[in-house]
């Protein structure tokens, strides 16, 4: 193999300096999917920070069914396990977490300024070059492990995407006209995961939710949000402090919604 993961886990571990991820990373070539593998390793007792790194998936999930496109040498696939102490209704704000941590990776290596889209995709001039699915496992002691599971375009080129993301997709490369490193890309990545992932179990949520704040366009903007086989539309307004997007309504009244679907109303 001649590529950028040709080094890899050794390099990748070395000068990470992480307080919770990263101790342990798993590379492999070929997997179906690393948050499948992840959620292996974590039902049979996998240390917080374990991270799986696979070159390529065959089977690559996205969020609501969809599937995500992971041929090698290309993308970014990775998935993380983390075990922290909280309830049940806080643990969407580590999805928060994990988006503001890939968006500032992804502004590091972009020449074009990214946004997040709630819950967590992320947009370079519209098209997705990110994206997250969280998982959770319920576990023994009356808590949970969770799942990040983390794609990123990096080095596609626009013909490698296939027909039905070409219009939905891109990638760093197709934005800087040049390939970056993987590695450099997945260590920006790691490090900035630990960071927020640290401030967030010290001060609750605060500064994870202002920052997600300030790299999305949503806020003012009218949206409908597809929520099962319901469509809510109104104006987005904040994420609130269980990190769910809140939306003002015609009627003047806020709902406040933890999933769904979001598309802008553009005229
Ligand atoms: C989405 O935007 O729908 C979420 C995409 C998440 C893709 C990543 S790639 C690494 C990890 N393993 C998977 O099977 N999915 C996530």
């Amino acid at each position: 193999m001649n590529y950028d993961y040709e080094s890899g886990a050794e390099n990748l571990k070395q000068n990470l300096n992480c307080i919770h991820i990263g101790a342990n990373i798993v590379f492999l070539p070929k997997l179906d999917s690393t948050n499948n593998l992840a959620k292996e390793y974590a039902k049979s007792n996998a240390p917080e920070g374990l991270v799986i790194v696979a070159d390529s998936q065959t089977s690559g999930r996205g969020r609501v069914g969809k599937s995500w496109h992971s041929p090698p040498r290309t993308g970014v696939y990775l998935s993380i396990i983390l075990k922290p102490h909280l309830k049940t209704d806080q643990l969407s704000l580590i999805t928060l977490v994990a988006g503001v941590s890939a968006i500032e990776t992804i502004n590091e290596f972009s020449h074009q300024r990214a946004n997040l889209k709630w819950p967590n995709d992320i947009l370079i001039n519209g098209k997705k070059v990110c994206g997250l699915l969280c998982e959770m496992i319920p576990s023994k002691e009356n808590s949970c492990f969770l799942v990040i599971g983390i794609g990123i375009n990096v080095n596609q080129i626009a013909g490698q995407f296939p027909e039905d993301l070409k219009k939905i997709a891109t990638s760093l490369r197709i934005i800087n006209g040049s390939p970056s490193n993987r590695l450099a890309v997945i260590q920006s990545l790691l490090k900035n995961i630990d960071r927020e992932y640290h401030v967030f179990l010290t001060d609750g949520g605060n500064s994870v939710i202002k920052k997600w704040g300030l790299n999305t366009n949503l806020f003012g903007e009218v949206v409908s949000i597809k929520h099962g086989s319901t469509i809510t539309t109104g104006t987005a307004m904040r994420i609130d402090s269980l990190g769910r997007l809140v939306l003002l309504l015609d009627n003047e009244h806020e709902e406040a919604f933890d999933s769904g679907e979001v598309s802008l109303n553009k005229n």
